[in-house]
């Protein structure tokens, strides 16, 4: 059975970035992520109200790791470690099957740097090789190309197209799911 326990948090490192745990510290640097409507075009989750809902997820993401639930990280540049400026990690973890979705944001200020790509590598990495992760999914709006060429640059094949399978705000939408095998099995 895969596990998520480690006895300290995995601290990454790539050539720019530090992927970190979270810390309540974050909090407004995660508010002004989750607010930008520009980063959360096609993350179809309500936005979080006040700074105290943000220090409450930031919390839930500590505990998560405590509890072996899942894993995230704030991505920081490794010359302002303190500055969060995006995300990755893995939310659904699928103990039984080996299985965890990926998930991934930025400030817009980054973008088109090759930021999230160095950090993607680095996570995937981590997830086949310490993990133990046999299946890395992801799961995307599908007017989300950005994300879409993103997966497709690292490997990720289409495995699926949902029709009108999630619920958001009176609407029902499509999901187009993607995966990549772990090289090693
Ligand atoms: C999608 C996102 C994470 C890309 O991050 P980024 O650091 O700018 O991406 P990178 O510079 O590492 O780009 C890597 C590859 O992704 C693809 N890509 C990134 N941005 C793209 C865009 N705007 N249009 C098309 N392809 C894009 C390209 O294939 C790119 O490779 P290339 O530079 O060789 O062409 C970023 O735009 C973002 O945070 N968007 C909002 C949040 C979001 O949608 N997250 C995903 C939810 S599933």
């Amino acid at each position: 059975m895969l596990t998520l326990n480690f006895t300290k948090f995995p601290v990454l490192k790539t050539e720019r970035l530090i992927l970190r745990e979270h810390d309540l510290d974050d909090a407004e640097a995660l508010f002004a992520l989750r607010t930008n409507e520009t980063v959360m075009k096609y993350i179809d989750r309500e936005r979080p109200k006040d700074i105290f809902e943000i220090k409450d997820f930031i919390s839930r993401f500590r505990n998560g790791y405590e509890n072996g639930d899942n894993l995230a990280w704030v991505i920081a540049l490794k010359e302002t470690p303190d500055k969060m400026i995006g995300s990755v990690g893995y939310w659904r973890t699928d103990f039984a099957n080996h299985r965890a979705e990926i998930g991934y944001m930025l400030h817009p200020d980054y973008w088109r740097q090759g930021i999230i790509s160095e950090a993607l590598k680095r996570s995937i990495d981590f997830g086949f090789n310490e993990v133990n992760l046999h299946t890395i999914s992801a799961n995307i709006n599908v007017e989300n190309d950005a994300s879409r060429q993103m997966l497709i640059k690292h490997g990720f094949v289409k495995e699926a197209h949902f029709k009108q399978d999630y619920y958001f705000r009176g609407q029902f939408l499509d999901s187009e799911i993607y995966g990549l095998l772990n090289p090693n099995h």
